[in-house]
């Protein structure tokens, strides 16, 4: 089996080892558009060494973004503005992936440390936001979505198609479907959010419609040869969990089949009151069923924190890629100081030069 420093290369990239940078919203943009804070925060995260560094989950229209300060691929503006960061990630060593995902129910938010709640109705801040049903997500995100019409649904699928074509044309070579974590696709698929009585709801059938379809319309325009990934929520932690699982296992089986190279699993968020058991690596044994069971190279993360527990998935064959957020927050060389405490040879050189060269004298010393 690999190990976490060991090359892992898919359709025609190869990533210089098994850690990824997570996807981290900034919020902290203007009109979806990147600014100083995301160039240094992305820089200093590719710097750090990880294999894959994926960028927030980015709005592919105005109202699918999460709050107004998250990123956007809308525009060629915005796609323009993201090309010199993209060529800092490749700099750097990193092979440069984007999220593109659509909020939906949960849009139009303030910032987590503003509150995290809707935008209230008489702040021209906020927007009307969109759903497959009129059901409120609850507590804070009280704000009762659209129910979208057919034109909507066909209007956010080429909105991910153009969102798609303009992170390649900005030069991203891995491209993440957000599938995940209550936002629009997910609330498709979950029947807590989904009571549709036409053909994008009832039937699993029905309620894996939207994400099936907008999967096989951005394989249409993102080249066979980079890895199109999705982030799934696989479980909700409500009670229900096996069912909804081999729901998820099957639909990623269906996803494969329709051109997915990648499932990076994580959970649903579609309720407020899930029961989730928080834990080192959680989602491990999670992630290691759906890759096994739908045959699709995995990731997963989720309070992952040492490099023997990320080296120890990727060791046990639970996943391909492990996914960090907050450690690398925390410590942008954590694959660095991983690389020294597994006994990696030059665990500098997981740095670019003008670091790796001193670290490692400094070593020897
Ligand atoms: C600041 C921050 C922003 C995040 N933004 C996103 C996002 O844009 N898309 C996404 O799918 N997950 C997002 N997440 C979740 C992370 O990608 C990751 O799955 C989660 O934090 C668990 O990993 P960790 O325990 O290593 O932090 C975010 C997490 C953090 C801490």
């Amino acid at each position: 089996m690999a190990s976490l420093f060991e090359p892992f290369t898919l359709k025609d990239v190869t990533l210089r080892n098994r850690i990824a940078v997570s996807p981290m919203c900034q919020y902290s943009a203007h009109d979806g558009v990147i600014n100083d804070w995301h160039r240094v925060h992305l820089g200093a995260l590719a710097r750090g060494g990880a294999g894959l560094l994926v960028v927030e989950a980015t709005g592919v229209s105005p109202e699918g973004r999460i709050t107004p300060g998250c990123l956007g691929l809308w525009n060629d503006e915005q796609a323009h503005a993201l090309a010199p960061s993209v060529q800092v990630i490749k700099n750097a060593g990193a092979v440069p992936g984007i999220q593109i995902g659509h909020a939906g129910r949960k849009a139009s938010a303030n910032r987590p440390w503003e509150g995290d709640d809707h935008i209230a109705a008489d702040d021209p801040r906020g927007w009307e936001t969109i759903a497959p049903s009129a059901i409120a997500y609850g507590g804070g995100l009280s704000k009762v979505p659209h129910e979208m019409t057919k034109a909507d649904i066909d209007r956010v699928k080429q909105a991910f198609v153009d969102s798609a074509k303009r992170a390649l044309a900005s030069g991203f070579q891995w491209l993440e479907l957000h599938f995940a974590h209550g936002y629009l696709a997910q609330s498709f698929l979950s029947k807590h959010s989904n009571h549709r009585t036409d053909e994008y709801g009832g039937s699993f059938e029905n309620r894996s419609r939207f994400i099936l379809e907008t999967l096989r319309a951005v394989r249409a325009v993102w080249p066979e040869n980079f890895p199109l990934a999705a982030r799934l929520g696989v479980i909700e932690f409500d009670g229900n969990d096996e069912a909804t699982l081999s729901e998820a296992i099957e639909l990623v089986r269906q996803m494969k089949a329709n051109g997915l190279d990648f499932i990076d699993v994580s959970m649903g968020f579609s309720l407020g009151k899930a029961n989730i058991p928080w834990g080192p690596a959680f989602l491990g044994p999670i992630a290691a069923r759906v890759r096994r069971e739908a045959g699709l190279p995995a990731s997963t993360s989720w309070y992952i924190s040492t490099p023997q527990q990320a080296d120890g998935l990727v060791r046990d064959g639970s996943v391909d890629l492990v996914m960090l957020a907050r450690p690398l927050l925390n410590d942008p060389h954590w694959p660095y100081k991983a690389a020294k405490e597994l006994g990696v040879e030059n665990p500098a050189w997981v740095l670019p030069a003008p670091y790796a060269h001193w670290l490692d004298r400094y070593r020897a010393a």
